[in-house]
């Protein structure tokens, strides 16, 4: 008999055993209730509700008047890298050269790029948790195995050097944290960064991977790197983009900077899977991080607005234990205390993910649950919306909690 092709050919299992991102898939939900004429907010995503400032977006139309339409060398444009270490220098004192940044479709790919060039099968990655979602599929994805230090909103979400510590072994290759911190909003401050950097002198095979997303959507005025720390610079790698700061999340422009070694081997993972990011985003991009940051202060002043909003708006809520995030545009409340309830219509919620989907079909509210990001007592909330929006929303979420007995 002749072999058939089956009808559905089997999927590889490296996809088969990946998680979908909660959060995209939060935000899709979400979209479809619209789209069925369902009045939903969206909590869900991880975008600021900005545009981008006027002066980028002409810098990229004149990029494309201009010619910049062709490929550009895998790691960037020399002007955009260029920015890159005059930023560093400038706003965290840091010396790198343009052969130490690599710039990527997005720091998404950074963080690709990073695990596929650093890690084989069975390197273990320190996550402290939560953890951005996609941290540990990719580390999967890279073959290595995600360690977790799992932290409370006792301890405002941050893992202690004891905590990490305890999880160190000969096959870990780095740790791998946000900060300011997505989905905590947590900020790790100059003391306990040097706390950490202190731990790590006595394990000199440890990276740490410092991803600073976040950095200008501080609350504290003060972002601080690992990579500033005594000792560290040699084996911190820093994660940054132009998505959060400058609202670019369209664009797709991330980048590291780090030790040439680990630049070269990005820029060849890179070089195989998408070559350089868009030719005319990267001019654009060199425009906003040597532009004045005004359009940026102002987003954050909003931010900082609507956290203290979020804040006493989910403090009223009777159990909701919430978190006050110094930094990002999410916020983490444990809402275990509703755990074993049931609604007056019959929903049952026993964990996070329960909540989650409890609140879309009951509040119409779609926020992710924490169980994606390490931590399944909370729910992320993103203020990354008006006021109007966030009053509404606490106000149904407050009726819908109430109504689980
Ligand atoms: C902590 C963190 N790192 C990296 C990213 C990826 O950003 P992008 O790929 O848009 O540059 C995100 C986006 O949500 C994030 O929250």
């Amino acid at each position: 008999m002749m072999n058939s092709i089956p009808s559905t050919l089997p999927l590889s299992r490296l996809v088969t055993d990946m998680q979908e991102s909660a959060t995209l898939k939060m935000a899709k939900m979400a979209r479809e209730l619209k789209a069925q004429g369902k009045d939903v907010i969206d909590l869900s995503l991880g975008e600021p509700d900005f545009d981008t400032p006027v002066h980028i977006k002409e810098a990229a139309k004149k990029a494309l008047d201009d010619g910049y339409t062709k490929y550009t060398p895998v790691n960037g444009l020399v002007e955009l890298r260029e920015a890159i270490v005059r930023k560093l220098a400038r706003e965290n004192d840091l010396q790198y050269t343009i052969n130490q940044i690599v710039v990527s479709n997005g720091a998404k790919q950074s963080v690709y790029n990073l695990c596929m060039a650093l890690l084989d099968p069975g390197d273990e990655v320190i996550l402290p948790a939560p953890y951005w979602v996609s941290y540990y599929e990719i580390v999967k994805m890279a073959g290595g195995v995600p360690v977790i230090a799992y932290s409370s909103i006792e301890q405002d979400f941050k893992s202690s050097p004891d905590d990490i510590e305890a999880l160190i072994s000969d096959r870990t290759k780095f740790i791998l944290y946000s900060s300011p911190c997505n989905p905590s909003g947590s900020v790790f401050s100059f003391e306990e960064l040097r706390a950490m950097a202190s731990m790590l002198q006595a394990y000199p095979h440890v990276i740490v991977v410092s991803d600073e997303i976040y950095e200008h959507i501080n609350f504290t005025q003060n972002h601080h790197s690992m990579a500033s720390m005594e000792g560290m610079k040699d084996r911190t790698v820093i994660i940054n983009g132009m998505s959060k700061g400058f609202a670019m999340t369209g664009w797709r422009l991330g980048y590291t900077a780090s030790p040439d070694w680990i630049a070269e081997a990005c820029t060849k993972i890179q070089g195989q899977v998408t070559s350089g990011a868009s030719s005319f985003g990267q001019k654009a991009a060199a425009v906003a991080l040597d532009s004045d940051l005004t359009p940026t202060h102002d987003m954050v002043k909003a931010f900082h607005t609507r956290r203290d909003l979020i804040i006493s708006l989910l403090e009223q809520i009777p159990l909701l234990l919430v978190n006050r995030p110094q930094g990002a545009f999410y916020i983490f409340p444990d809402v275990s205390a509703y755990f074993g309830r049931t609604s007056a219509n019959g929903y049952h919620v026993s964990n996070a993910d329960d909540m989650a989907l409890y609140l879309l079909a009951e509040a119409r509210v779609s926020t992710v649950s924490g169980g994606a990001f390490g931590n399944d007592k909370c729910i992320r909330l993103s203020y990354a919306t008006s006021d109007a929006k966030l009053k509404d929303a606490a106000a149904r979420i407050a009726q819908a909690l109430s109504i689980l007995n």
